[in-house]
């Protein structure tokens, strides 16, 4: 519980256990590149990851439409179609007013704010990654993740996919899976519900 005192966090300390223990293994190998979280909700997640990473020269992206999640598809299953549509697409909405006075004292946060993809910058796109968080929870985003980030990673670098999986959330494994159908990457990790790939050198896809 250290970790969530005072910050705002949606995941679980556990998995907030295992982000740190990812970016504390980037700054022990020196791998080169900003970082990212596409999913920001609240902030806490972000805030910590750029709070751990500014030290060591890293800009961090913060992308969040703070208008909630995307209508989900037909592979993100019927419970989460239903909870959408329950709440009026109202799911995940957050202040960003908020979420930018939360980051304040933090220098090495660029908010993104809209929706993925649309809202990619140019800075973005020119940029390369040592570790995104995935963080949508729906199939579109997560695979509009991989599509981006995957082929913009360092060697080294790593990617965490949140919710993979997960029951409640069967799109991030799907995109997952049709993402790297026939080319699997190198599976750092796989502490459900998250799975870490990372970067390789033979990784066709650099
Ligand atoms: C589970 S919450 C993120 C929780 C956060 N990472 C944390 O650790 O506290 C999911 C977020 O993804 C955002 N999101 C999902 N798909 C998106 C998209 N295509 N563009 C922008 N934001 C998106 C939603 O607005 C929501 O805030």
């Amino acid at each position: 519980m250290a970790y969530s005192r005072g910050m705002q966090f949606s995941i679980s300390d556990d998995r907030l256990l295992s982000i740190r223990n990812l970016l504390y293994r980037i700054k022990l190998k020196r791998i080169q590149g900003n970082t990212a979280e596409l999913g920001v909700f609240r902030g806490g997640t972000s805030r910590y990851i750029a709070d751990l990473m500014g030290k060591h020269g890293k800009t961090h992206y913060a992308i969040d439409s703070f208008d909630g999640l995307p209508e989900p598809k037909k592979q993100d299953g019927k419970v989460l179609k239903k909870i959408w549509k329950d709440r009026g697409g109202d799911f995940f909405k957050y202040s960003y007013a908020k979420v930018e006075h939360y980051f304040k004292p933090l220098t090495n946060i660029k908010i993104i704010n809209g929706f993925f993809p649309d809202c990619v910058t140019v800075e973005m796109e020119n940029d390369r990654y040592s570790f995104v968080h995935l963080d949508g929870d729906i199939y579109q985003t997560t695979l509009d993740g991989l599509e981006f980030f995957w082929p913009r990673m360092n060697v080294g670098g790593i990617i965490a996919i949140d919710d993979y999986g997960c029951r409640k959330t069967p799109g991030c494994k799907i995109a997952f899976d049709e993402y790297f159908k026939g080319n699997m990457p190198r599976i750092y990790d796989k502490t459900l519900p998250q799975i870490h790939i990372m970067k390789g050198n033979d990784d066709i896809r650099i």
